[in-house]
C-alpha cells in the first residue's frame, strides 16, 4: 500500500517508553509533526511533548506495564508502533557491580522490551501497521571502555530485534532498532556533570564520533520514524546506527 509523505503517520497510534525526557521526547515530537498519535510511558512523563497522553509507569513493573499498555491502546483507540527507548546507564569494568545492578540493569533495558511488547502484542495483532522499534546503542556494537554491563545489555536489546523480526515476520508486524552514538541528552548532560572536568569530556565524546560532535535527539527521531513508517513496509530487522560514522568510519584526525 502507498502512504503519502503528508499522511504519513495520520491515524496510527504509537506508545513510546522512555517519552518523558531526551530521545524519547524528540520522537514524541517527531511522530506528532507526521499526524501520530502518541502515549509517552515514563517514570516521570511530565516532560513529554504537549498532545502526548502521559501514563506514569516503571517499565520493570510487569503488572503496572500491562495496565499503561492496555490504557494507552484504550484511550488512543488501538496501537501500532511500539518504541522501546526507555533505559539507564551503568559503568565501569566487569568487577565494578554487583549481581544485584546486573539485575536491575538488565530489567530497564533488556527485560523491558520483552514486557512492553509482550503486553503490546494483542493490540500490534489487529493493526495494519503493527511496528516494534528499539532503542540499542553503538555501545553493543564496539568494545568502549568502562561499558561492560551498558554493553551487554544493548547487546541483548540488538539480537533481541533481530530475533522478534523474524518470529513476527509471517504476521506483518515489523521490528527494527536505532543504534545511536552518544547522544545530546539530559542523560548524557548528568554524566558531563559527574566528570573532573566537564568540558574537557564534553570534547573528548565530540572528537570520539567522526563528524566531532554529539549525535542530537531530534537526529535519532528521524531514525525511529523511518523505521515505523507505513511506507517503508519492507523494512524490518534493521540495526540502524546514527552516529556520525563512528561504527563505520576511520577518518584521519
Ligand atoms: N544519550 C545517549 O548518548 C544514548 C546513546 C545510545 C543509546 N541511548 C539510549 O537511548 C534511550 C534514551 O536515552 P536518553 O539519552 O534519551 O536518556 P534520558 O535519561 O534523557 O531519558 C530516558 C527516559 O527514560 C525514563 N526511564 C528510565 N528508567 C525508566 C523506567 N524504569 N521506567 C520508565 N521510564 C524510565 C526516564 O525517566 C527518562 O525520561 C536509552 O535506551 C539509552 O540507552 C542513549
Amino acid at each position: 500500500m502507498t502512504v503519502t509523505q503528508e499522511a504519513e503517520f495520520a491515524g496510527l497510534r504509537a506508545l513510546v517508553t522512555g517519552g518523558g525526557a531526551g530521545i524519547g521526547a524528540a520522537t514524541i515530537r517527531a511522530l506528532h509533526a507526521r499526524g501520530a498519535r502518541t502515549a509517552a510511558l515514563d517514570l516521570d512523563p511530565t516532560g513529554a511533548p504537549e498532545g502526548a497522553l502521559q501514563i506514569r509507569v516503571d517499565v520493570t513493573d510487569t503488572a503496572a506495564v500491562t495496565a499503561a499498555v492496555d490504557r494507552a491502546a484504550d484511550e488512543l483507540g488501538g496501537l501500532d508502533i511500539v518504541i522501546n527507548n526507555a533505559g539507564i546507564g551503568a559503568q565501569g569494568q566487569v568487577d565494578a557491580n554487583d549481581d544485584a545492578e546486573w539485575a536491575r540493569v538488565l530489567d530497564v533495558n533488556v527485560v523491558s522490551v520483552a514486557r512492553v511488547t509482550r503486553a503490546a502484542l494483542p493490540h500490534l495483532r489487529r493493526s495494519e501497521h503493527a511496528v516494534v522499534v528499539n532503542t540499542a546503542s553503538i555501545a553493543s556494537m564496539l568494545g568502549l571502555p568502562e561499558r561492560v554491563l551498558y554493553s551487554a545489555s544493548k547487546g541483548a536489546v540488538q539480537s533481541m530485534t533481530l530475533a522478534m523480526a523474524a518470529d513476527f515476520v509471517p504476521e506483518g508486524i515489523r521490528v527494527n532498532a536505532v543504534v545511536p552514538g552518544t547522544a545530546n541528552t539530559p542523560w548524557v548532560g548528568r554524566l558531563l556533570e559527574k566528570a573532573e572536568d566537564p568540558e574537557a569530556e564534553r570534547r573528548a565524546l565530540n572528537a570520539r564520533q567522526p563528524h566531532g560532535r554529539l549525535v542530537e535527539p531530534e537526529e535519532v527521531a528521524e531514525a525511529h520514524c523511518y523505521l515505523a513508517s507505513p511506507r517503508n513496509g519492507s523494512t524490518t530487522g534493521v540495526l540502524l546506527p546514527i552516529d556520525g560514522g563512528m561504527t563505520t568510519l576511520r577518518v584521519r584526525s
